[in-house]
Order: C-alpha cells, then sequence, then structure tokens
C-alpha cells in the first residue's frame, strides 16, 4: 500500500456520508502534570486524528470538505516553535499552517460541524451530529488494513522477546517489579516504542486481581504468576497474559483449572471466524468454562441454567475479549445500530458485533479466586445454591489464571499474532 492514509480518508468519508457538514479532527494538547510545571504527560494524539494522518504531534487539526471532492481533507499542523526544537528536537512537520483553519473556517460559516477526536479550542460543533459520525467512524476502522497489520507483527515481535527474557528470569523469591523489568526489557531490546499499557504482573493472591501493577512482592514456590503485557510499535499494540506456577510443576487443582482457561481460550480463538457474532462466542465460551467448574465441584447445577443467571461470572468477570490494535481498547463497542444487551449474563461485555475479515481481537478467558466477589454477602444470598462455597472458600488465597492471544480474523480462519509465546504447562 503506497499511501495508507488516502485510502483510509477515502473509506472514512464515504463511511461518513456528509453532504454538507464539515468534519473536524483534533490531535489534541499535551495535558499538564498537576504540579504547575512545565512537564506534561506523555502526549498521544487522539487515535482518530492518528489513523488518518500518522502524525503523533499536538495541535494538529485534520479537516474535510465533502463539497472540495478529492481536495477535500486538508492537514492543519501547528508551527513547531523553537522552544520545541531546543527541548525536544521536534522539526516542523508538513501541512498547511494552524492558523490557516480560521479563515478555512470562515469561509465556509454557516455550515454544520462534525468534530471528531479531541475538542479543538475556539471550536463549537452540533454533538448530535457527532455522535453518530463516531460510530461509523469506529466501525469504519475496525477492519485492519496491510500497514496496521505488518506493523501489529512487529508489536508481536517485541513482545515475543519481552516473554522470552520473562520466563527466563521467573523462579522464587524474585519481585513481581524485577520481573517488569526483563520483560519489558525485552520488548525494547525486540523493538517496542514503548509498552502498550500499564504491565501488569501478580504473584500469589495478586494474579486475582485483574490489572494488578507489579509490587515489591517476591514470589514463592507454587505460586501463580499472572503477567498481561504488550509491546507498542508505532502506537499499535499487543495484548499477551500468560499464567505460570513459580518453581515447580502445578498442583492437581492449578492443574485443572489451567486446563480449563487452556481449552477454553482455544476454543474462543477457534471461533474467531468471518461473521462470528461476539456475544455467542463469549457466552458459548462462558458456558465452557462453567462446564469445566462443574465438574470440579466449584459450582452446582446444570451451566446454562447457571450462565442466564450470570454465575459464571462469579468465578470469570470479564468478557471474553475486545478489539486490540491502535490502542489497547481499539475500536471496540457496538455494531452501529445496536443497543447495548442489558441481560445481566453480558455485563461484562466489551463488544457487541460480528467479527469482519482483518479484525484483530483479543481472546483471553480466566478463573479467578477474586475475594471480593466472592465473599460478597449479595453474591452469596443470590447464588447460594450454585456455588460449593467450602470448596470456594478453601481456595480465597490462591489467585487467578488467564490466557490472552490477539487473533486476526481472516477469510482462511483465526490467525494467532501471539502463537511465538509459549502457552506453560502444555
Ligand atoms: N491488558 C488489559 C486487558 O487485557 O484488558
Ligand atoms: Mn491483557
Ligand atoms: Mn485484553
Amino acid at each position: 500500500m503506497d499511501n495508507p492514509f488516502i485510502e483510509r480518508r477515502n473509506r472514512v468519508a464515504s463511511a461518513l456520508g456528509l453532504k454538507n457538514e464539515l468534519l473536524l479532527i483534533g490531535a489534541g494538547q499535551p495535558v499538564a502534570l498537576p504540579e504547575n510545571t512545565d512537564q506534561t504527560y506523555p502526549f498521544r494524539a487522539h487515535s482518530e486524528y492518528f489513523y488518518l494522518t500518522g502524525n503523533n504531534f499536538p495541535g494538529g487539526v485534520l479537516a474535510f470538505d465533502p463539497k472540495d471532492g478529492a481536495n477535500g481533507w486538508v492537514s492543519f499542523v501547528a508551527e513547531v516553535t523553537d522552544a520545541e526544537r531546543t527541548w525536544e528536537g521536534r522539526v516542523q512537520l508538513e501541512g498547511t499552517p494552524i492558523t490557516v483553519l480560521e479563515p478555512w473556517l470562515t469561509s465556509r460559516r454557516g455550515r454544520p460541524l462534525v468534530l471528531l477526536g479531541e475538542p479543538i479550542r475556539g471550536v463549537v460543533a452540533d454533538p448530535t451530529l457527532s455522535g453518530p459520525a463516531r460510530e461509523k467512524f469506529r466501525h469504519a476502522r475496525r477492519a485492519k488494513d496491510a500497514v496496521e497489520i505488518d506493523t501489529l507483527h512487529r508489536a508481536a515481535q517485541a513482545t515475543v522477546a519481552g516473554f522470552s527474557a520473562l520466563s527466563e528470569a521467573i523462579r522464587p523469591g524474585v519481585t513481581e517489579r524485577q520481573l517488569q523489568i526483563e520483560l519489558e526489557t525485552g520488548f525494547f531490546r525486540g523493538g517496542a516504542d514503548r509498552t502498550g499499557y500499564e504491565t501488569i504482573i501478580g504473584t500469589g493472591s495478586n494474579s486475582a486481581i485483574l490489572h494488578f501493577p507489579p509490587s515489591s512482592r517476591t514470589t514463592a514456590t507454587g505460586d501463580l504468576l499472572l503477567v498481561d503485557a504488550g509491546a507498542e510499535v508505532d502506537r499499535y499494540v499487543i495484548d499477551v497474559t500468560r499464567t505460570y506456577v513459580v518453581g515447580s510443576n502445578p498442583d492437581p487443582f492449578q492443574r485443572d483449572l489451567y486446563q480449563i482457561v487452556l481449552a477454553a481460550e482455544e476454543a474462543g480463538i477457534a471461533g474467531c471466524i468471518v461473521g462470528a457474532e461476539w456475544k455467542e462466542l463469549h457466552l458459548r465460551i462462558a458456558t465452557q468454562i462453567t462446564e469445566g467448574l462443574i465438574r470440579l465441584g466449584l459450582l452446582l447445577g446444570a451451566a446454562e441454567t447457571l450462565v442466564e443467571r450470570g454465575a459464571h461470572q462469579l468465578f470469570f468477570p470479564h468478557g471474553l475479549g475486545h478489539l486490540v490494535g491502535l490502542g489497547v481498547r481499539d475500536a471496540s463497542g457496538l455494531l452501529p445500530g445496536r443497543e447495548r444487551d442489558q441481560s445481566p449474563k453480558l455485563s461484562n461485555l466489551r463488544m457487541d458485533l460480528p467479527l469482519e475479515e482483518n479484525y484483530v481481537t483479543t481472546v483471553e478467558p480466566g478463573v479467578y479466586f477474586i475475594p471480593v466477589i466472592l465473599n460478597s454477602p449479595s453474591n452469596r444470598e443470590k447464588y447460594h445454591d450454585c456455588v460449593n462455597w467450602e470448596l470456594a472458600e478453601g481456595h480465597l488465597n490462591l489467585g487467578g489464571i488467564r490466557i490472552e492471544d490477539n487473533v486476526l480474523v481472516t477469510a482462511d480462519g483465526p490467525v494467532v499474532l501471539t502463537k511465538e509465546i509459549p502457552k506453560t504447562w502444555q
């Protein structure tokens, strides 16, 4: 693909179907740290702006006038200051100076404005137009193009390097922080620009905290160790989870739980085919996990009934996955025109749409013993007949197991971008 941005702009223009409305997409401005210093949080251009420009700098605005045909797109860019050149080594981006945006708008005064990306100082748009436009834009960029898929492969390679370094460092007595250092060093050595999100590492009972930030806690022999992390390359992110047992073979109960999660993950991946309804896949896998927990004696009753009542969420309290790519939560949500399904059994779902060719999604089932969920008086009452509570209580310190891969949906079936990262215990 010579210039992916031309193709993406054409695709978005036709998806939005604008006639008289002007479109503005803001990159955003840096956000100052709270202490009133000259420091800011690391800048990330809004993904809608980045997707159509490839620019990751503040102050830009991409504008589109559908009445100007193929020349309708104008990329307004901020002028780089001497201070930015001096302190950050910034160079001037190609484009039309941002000062020209005002006359551009003045000469089109009275036309309705659709504003996407970040808010733009001094621009008041019509919120009733922007919401539906964002929904259409999000849908138009769900299928990844060749450049995006190539970038994701590079992010996957960097992630493989990180997990390889991590697995060599796992032994009893290391801290979660030490493991983070090895993992993230591997990412950077493998070509990462940064981590795709804050690395999650939990050992022992910390592994049941879904997004646990690494601490000074040391691993002990026989502990579960859950690591959820991914590298970012050119703004594209990989999102992988592996769960290990530290310094020993798993005990029989850990092994049984792991087999349930692994089989669920494999079935989930196999289900990532063109046309698959994500909601149905999620429920199918939730039912499979529930059947596994019934076999272990933890859940009591019939799997379908338990899922209907939402009892699977006591042990699997999140969705099966989400789209990933331009950010770790990339363009998930609803198919345009759909309302959120309010059914309690689906309260953790992050998306409700059919998978299409070139979508990239995570598949990430898990089983956890989360004290706040399992000790909740209302859960104990609501699900008194669904759980062997004595057995569950005996495992409240065990932690949790999640396995997560990233899957490219193709006409030939699912392609696992992260398959080179070994799933232990196989
Ligand atoms: N890495 C965060 C998540 O999987 O949701
Ligand atoms: Mn993850
Ligand atoms: Mn994820």
